[in-house]
């Protein structure tokens, strides 16, 4: 009572007024305020998903095929073997003057241009019977490429 009564005097009718009138407005903007709040956090977590958070996998890049180094075993022996050591054999035969029976024998013949200069040879090529498939030769050139591996 005694503050009611103390209240009351020093507030004017009028600034009362002014004042529920202002509490008014003061809750209307604070609820507005709030939903406001409340579309944005739905917004976004609309738009943001958890994978935008989430760094990207680094994508493997598709790995490029090595074509496997050509060796003398595996490659380079069994073309002699079918195609040259019937004339180029140990001891060599039917005229032929060197053996190819042995890697340091092919890999100097090579080397030194007699075997690739004859297996390309249109006019008197190697094996006599006619040069054998291009993709053949290119096994030859190859591992002449690859460095003349053994194994
Ligand atoms: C039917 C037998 C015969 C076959 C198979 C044969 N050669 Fe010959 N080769 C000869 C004769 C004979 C000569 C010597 C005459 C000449 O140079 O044409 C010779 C010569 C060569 C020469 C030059 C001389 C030397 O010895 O360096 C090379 C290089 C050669 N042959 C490589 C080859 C290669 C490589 C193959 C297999 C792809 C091959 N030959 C298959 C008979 C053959």
């Amino acid at each position: 009572m005694f503050l009611s009564i103390n209240f009351d005097k020093f507030i004017q009718p009028d600034s009362l007024a002014k004042n529920k009138l202002n509490s008014l407005v003061m809750k209307k903007t604070a609820t507005l305020f709030l939903a406001s709040l409340l579309i944005m956090f739905f917004i976004n977590c609309e738009n943001h998903s958890e994978d935008d958070l989430i760094t990207p996998p680094i994508s493997t890049p598709t790995p490029i095929p090595t074509p496997t180094a050509k060796t003398y075993n595996a490659d380079v022996k069994p073309i002699f073997t079918n195609s040259c050591i019937s004339c180029h054999g140990k001891p060599p035969s039917n005229g032929a003057p060197s053996s190819f029976d042995v890697y340091t024998l092919v890999k100097d013949g090579v080397e030194n241009g007699a075997i690739l200069s004859r297996m390309n040879n249109n006019i008197s090529p190697m094996p006599p019977s006619g040069k054998l498939p291009a993709s053949t030769i290119a096994i030859i050139e190859q591992w002449a490429t690859d460095g003349y591996l053994e194994n």
